[in-house]
């Protein structure tokens, strides 16, 4: 059963998006840190469109499973890696009790907590049930998530903080959920836990075309999302918010860039 869903990025384009950022070389690096190797059965929560999910089944001989509440991101990501065998993909709210018990060997969650601020805690224990005892949370995700640029005028600054704070409160966005990580792991009662940050995005100097993409998308989202908060604290309105961001971004003195932070722990084997 599939709750409203309001997951902050949706658009058309998301999928492409999400795969045009995906750094085959820096997840599997993730991966290998959290320990996904052969012979664990892998759930990778929050999959998205499967590219991530498709990179993850190089590294284990075993099922791995997709789960996301996007149909329209799970049915790309069928097309696109569904037929390699051993990927299976599943439609779910991680908000709601999983349809699986204690059978995963580790459990793979990025870029998936952001969007439910208001249901970490729950969503950690939903995912500790499917854990087998001994089993791995592998919790990944990002801090200070859109807020770290220099030099930012100030005005878009400003104006930034002020979105970040109206998408948080209404669009239950954690940009500083990084932070949180070890906290609800060891909340949760998990043992061994593990801890390691990486930079995420590091731009400076020129910047790519998929940096350019992401971030266009990000400031897109945020004036449709957030228009009436622009209005109020951006002199020039959404559409000089839009072009000035872009100016920033493009001039090769900007440096940008958001820590992931990684967090492992272990369910214990007797609870
Ligand atoms: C930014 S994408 C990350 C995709 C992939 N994990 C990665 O590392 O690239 C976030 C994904 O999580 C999914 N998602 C967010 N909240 C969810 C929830 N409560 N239950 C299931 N999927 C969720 C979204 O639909 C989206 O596909």
């Amino acid at each position: 059963m599939v709750k409203s869903i309001e997951y902050l990025m949706e658009s058309e384009e998301e999928e492409i998006r999400l795969e045009l950022k995906t750094d085959p070389r820096a997840v599997i690096e993730q991966a290998h840190w959290c320990g996904v190797n052969k012979g664990k059965k892998v759930l990778d929560a929050g999959c998205g469109p499967g590219i991530v999910t498709s990179l993850l089944a190089q590294l284990t001989d075993c099922l791995i499973v997709g789960l996301d509440y996007s149909s329209k991101r799970l049915s790309y990501a069928k097309k696109h890696y569904g037929q390699k065998g051993r990927i299976e993909f599943i439609l779910h709210d991680l908000r709601d009790e999983l349809p699986f018990r204690e059978e995963f060997d580790l459990v793979w969650v990025r870029f998936v907590l952001e969007y439910n601020k208001s249901s970490l805690r729950k969503i950690v224990e939903n995912l500790k049930d499917v854990l087998r005892p001994g089993g791995s949370l592998c919790l990944l995700d990002l801090d200070n998530n859109c807020l770290a640029h220099y030099p930012l005028p100030d005005k878009l600054k400003h104006a930034l903080h002020k979105i970040m704070s109206f998408l948080e409160e209404k669009h239950d966005f954690d940009p500083y959920v990084g932070r949180k990580l070890y906290t609800l792991m060891h909340e949760a009662g998990f043992e061994g836990i593990k801890m390691d940050m990486r930079p995420h995005h590091l731009i400076y100097g020129d910047v790519s075309h998929g940096d350019m993409f992401n971030w266009t998308k990000k400031v897109e989202m945020a004036i449709q999302k957030a228009p009436f908060i622009i209005e109020d604290n951006y002199p020039a309105g959404p559409e000089g918010f839009f072009s000035d961001f872009q100016e920033f971004f493009n001039d090769p003195r900007r440096f940008t860039y958001t820590p992931l932070i990684m967090c492992k722990g272990i369910k214990p084997l007797e609870s």
